[in-house]
């Protein structure tokens, strides 16, 4: 299939950017950053700067992936993240637009390619749970009920590809600290630290510049791993206890 592909370029962060177009041609069952590859291969064959976009495991687990595709973080094909589209999705002769998450917290590096370190500065202010070391306990010494273990693992399911940050009209990442919350606020071993990590890991994500939630649901309608808004009311119900237990 032929296709044109509108790619924002950007050289640095304080250069400005500018969308350009490039012809490709391309088979149906290659994956969207299979053909960034072609693109790429090609331009340094030319003498051109190749296009600078963020990938790894390229299998929808690890979140490094992020382009906004036509408007949409990680394209048209829902519950799906951009190294698991496939050019089929597309129509012969389309053009793409090709750009990186929009958010203030999330500065353009080059290209396509944005600093996600925000995202883990609010995982270092309470996204963990402290543990003694030894060895691994006896997996079922601890009983979990099972719809909290389900929760949780729904919630855990979060790759932190900042979907929901790009989708949200407020550039807020609250889906993501809430599903960090909400996995590790289900489990009994998240409670000793249930309230003091949602103040600090919430007062991290203000200080970033991350905004507000004003509850669209873009997040959720964004997010490849389908993480439900619910969290986001788990977060703010213990944001609440948690103001209560320090008054
Ligand atoms: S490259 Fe890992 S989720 Fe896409």
């Amino acid at each position: 299939m032929k296709l044109t592909l509108r790619i924002w370029r950007q050289h640095g962060p304080r250069t400005p950017g500018r969308l350009v177009d490039y012809p490709v041609e391309i088979s149906p069952d290659a994956s969207f950053l299979e053909m960034l590859d072609v693109l790429n291969e090609r331009l340094t064959r030319e003498g051109e700067e190749p296009v600078a976009f963020d990938h790894d495991c390229r299998e929808g687990i690890c979140g490094m992936c992020s382009l906004v595709i036509d408007g949409t973080p990680h394209g048209p094909e829902k519950a799906t993240t951009t190294c698991q589209l496939h050019m089929r999705k597309f129509s012969d002769g389309e053009t793409i637009t090709v750009e990186p998450w929009r958010a203030r917290a999330f500065p353009v590096v080059k290209d396509l390619v944005v600093d996600r370190s925000a995202f883990d500065t609010i995982i270092r202010a309470g996204g963990y749970i402290t543990a003694p070391t030894g060895t691994a306990p006896e997996a079922h010494s601890i009983p979990v009920p099972k719809p909290d273990a389900d929760d949780a693992f729904q919630a855990a399911e979060c790759i932190g590809c900042g979907a929901c940050v790009a989708a949200c009209p407020n550039g807020s990442a609250m889906l993501f600290t809430a599903a960090k919350v909400t996995h590790l606020g289900l489990l009994p071993q998240g409670q000793p630290e249930r309230y003091s990590r949602v103040v600090a890991m919430l007062e991290a994500h203000d200080e970033l510049g991350f905004g507000g939630c004003t509850n669209t649901g873009e997040c959720t309608a964004a997010c490849p791993k389908e993480i439900p808004q619910d969290v986001i009311g788990r977060l703010n119900a213990d944001f609440l206890r948690a103001a209560r237990k320090h008054r």
